[in-house]
């Protein structure tokens, strides 16, 4: 096996959403979306195989409600399917800053899984399709688009404040600024509803 394609990622999705459902299936369409519709308009990027990455990059969420264990358990299990690409991206989207420390969530695994996440963010490099899904993972609710401060907003009241928020909220931003320099324009030009999505009803 090498790319995963779309139909086997929405079927991996589609599995994943009867074993454990959740508002994490939505927010996977909807990042998967973002990274489509935002690929149509950059060189390099297949948008059919960034929605793929998108779909499946919290398929490890498909085990139980669990915490940064999601990531391990996603990378673990696309890796046995021997989807490599989509393996990494289960694992890098959490990580706007390349370092295991600008974390957030807990780390509800073993010693040597944590030395394992950490050892990896080292080793790897990112590719423009780590960074679009982590921009797109920061521009999706369950409801649909949003402004990214507004996801930002959500996170902080799920999982709280902690120190290396503005941090990692720099670098999300930074992404928005790269991605918007390749589109020429705003991202949330390409993202139907995100008005809606962020002030309710307007
Ligand atoms: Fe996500």
């Amino acid at each position: 096996m090498g790319n995963l394609s779309l139909s086997e990622a929405e079927c991996l999705l589609s599995e994943a959403s009867i074993s454990n459902p959740g508002p994490w299936v939505r927010h996977s369409y909807y990042v998967a979306d973002a990274a489509a519709r935002l690929a149509v308009h950059i060189p390099g990027l297949d948008p059919d195989h960034v929605r793929s990455l998108g779909l499946v990059h919290d398929i490890g969420r498909r085990f139980g409600i669990t915490g940064m264990r999601h990531i391990i358990d996603g990378y673990a299990f696309l890796t046995q399917l021997g989807f490599a690409e989509a393996a990494r991206i289960a694992l890098t989207h959490s990580f706007p800053i390349k370092d295991i420390r600008f974390s957030i969530g807990v780390w509800d695994c073993s010693q040597e899984e944590f030395a394992f996440v950490e050892t990896f963010l080292e080793q790897v490099t990112y590719r423009l399709e780590d960074q679009l899904l982590q921009l797109c993972d920061a521009l999706a609710l369950p409801e649909g688009f949003c402004l990214l401060e507004k996801r930002f907003i959500d996170v902080t009241l799920r999982y709280g404040v902690s120190e290396i928020l503005p941090a990692r909220w720099r670098a999300t931003m930074q992404l928005q600024a790269e991605f918007e320099t390749m589109l020429g324009a705003s991202i949330y030009r390409f993202l139907p509803g995100v008005v809606e999505t962020t002030f309710g009803f307007v």
